[in-house]
């Protein structure tokens, strides 16, 4: 089974990543990042975690205000570095562990954290500012996957310290239910204090953030008790982010090895490093199959239903390309494209041979096989002129007459009327 081995806490400014890119080991104003980094690397490459479960925030980058969420966890299986306005840092890819991913979505779900995930977005310096300076990586990647957790702390109402933490509880039994022996890290982004907005900007209190770490260490549960307001007036505004330091603490034992730690301050944000080795007792094997058959009740006896595919994360990731393609033909020019030449849309959405066949040949039950969402058959059936009707009676294997004969009112529809119908 999964174990978590420990947690890094990392501040995630932006600065590091500059620091690094710009080979500012050296310098004076720069060195004691490098210095404070050192201890935390040699620890990874010590302990060699197959995964880190990077909890941080975006920066309204990759996640937009149209559509904002608490918690967000990644389901890829690669990640890239995000553009944040001058071109991607050049930082490889890195394999996500889409298996742990999903296992984890699938706990936390169950012990009521409704969670939203994300795949397809880049990632910006919230995961790769800290990411790049705790381990080697080359052209030929990195030495560990990722899991990253989203957390929106920038639009209020965001989690409170308290629900950051029951999340970290949470996450610990969803690791530790895992049935793959891989060990595991936290890693904790963000803060310390710093506030870059309105007239307060530049604000700091390396006295709190001093109080903050101890706290951290040996009475986080203090923590969980204060108002985002407090974390502001302490912190500053964008400091009050380290309440996503509480969702990695949660998840360790009540009694942690602290086994480095560092602070440096050099220009808008306390920057910040721990190591926290976790002392917990594993989850017995026995707790851990009672979880797994929790987690599993909602849709056992679901797969009896002749005909019948829930829309599971691992039926999403196999559909992905052709959803997104699909999806595109709610665009009036891509819909305009796929209409006077298929193939060539099909070459811009990287599809399969399988895939282009399944879109060709209307096939509706074979992309719903395939991991095609049903709702966006409906989008392929009006730009192609057929109805919702028609779809429905091939899925069923039956002529539209024979389907119809099942139906009070003979009528067929479409999720839109064609313009100009
Ligand atoms: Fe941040």
């Amino acid at each position: 089974m999964a174990t978590i081995i420990g947690a890094i806490a990392s501040s995630h400014t932006p600065t590091i990543g500059f620091a690094l890119d710009a080979n500012k080991q050296e310098d004076p104003a720069w060195k004691p990042i490098f210095e404070a980094y050192a201890p935390v690397r040699e620890w990874i490459a010590e302990r060699q975690p197959d995964v880190l479960l990077m909890i941080y925030n975006d920066h309204i980058t990759s996640f937009f205000l149209d559509h904002y969420s608490a918690f967000c966890l990644g389901v890829d299986d690669s990640y890239v570095v995000a553009d944040e306005g001058g071109g991607p840092r050049p930082v490889p890819p890195i394999g996500g562990h889409a298996g742990l991913s999903r296992h984890v979505v699938q706990s936390l779900v169950t012990d009521e954290f409704d969670m939203s995930t994300f795949r397809g977005r880049p990632l910006d310096h919230g995961v790769f500012s800290s990411l790049s300076v705790l381990m080697d990586h080359d052209e030929g990647g990195w030495p560990t996957q990722i899991v990253p957790l989203q957390v929106g702390v920038l639009q209020f109402p965001i989690p409170t310290a308290l629900r950051c933490w029951k999340l970290g509880e949470a996450l610990r039994r969803a690791i530790e239910s895992y049935p793959e022996d891989i060990n595991v890290a936290i890693v904790a982004t963000g803060g310390l204090s710093h506030q870059v907005h309105g007239e307060r900007c530049g604000f700091n209190n390396v006295a709190w953030d001093a109080e903050f770490m101890e706290l951290m260490e040996n009475d986080p549960v203090a923590l969980t008790r204060m108002t985002h307001a407090e974390y502001a007036r302490l912190g500053g505004m964008e400091g009050a982010e380290v309440i996503m330091w509480l969702i990695m603490r949660g998840a360790l034992s009540a009694n942690v090895r602290k086994v480095h730690q560092s602070y440096y301050l050099p220009s808008m944000t306390g920057i910040a490093t721990a190591i926290y080795e976790n002392a917990a007792r594993p989850m017995s094997p026995t707790e851990a199959q009672r979880h797994r058959d929790a987690m599993g009740e909602q849709l056992r006896g679901a797969d009896e239903l002749e005909g019948t595919y829930p829309y599971t994360l691992e039926r999403s990731a196999a559909g992905w390309r052709v959803n997104r393609f699909l999806h595109g033909l709610i665009d009036p020019e891509r819909r305009a494209r796929f209409q006077s030449d298929e193939t060539c849309e099909f070459a811009a959405a990287d599809l399969s041979d399988e895939e282009r066949t399944l879109i060709r040949t209307r096939d509706w039950r074979g992309l719903i096989h395939h991991g095609a969402i049903f709702v966006l058959l409906e989008k392929l059936g009006v730009v192609t002129g057929v109805s919702n009707l028609h779809i429905y009676a091939a899925m069923r294997g039956v002529s539209l007459e024979e389907f119809m004969q099942t139906r009070n009112q003979q009528v067929t529809y479409s999720v839109a009327a064609p313009v100009g119908a």
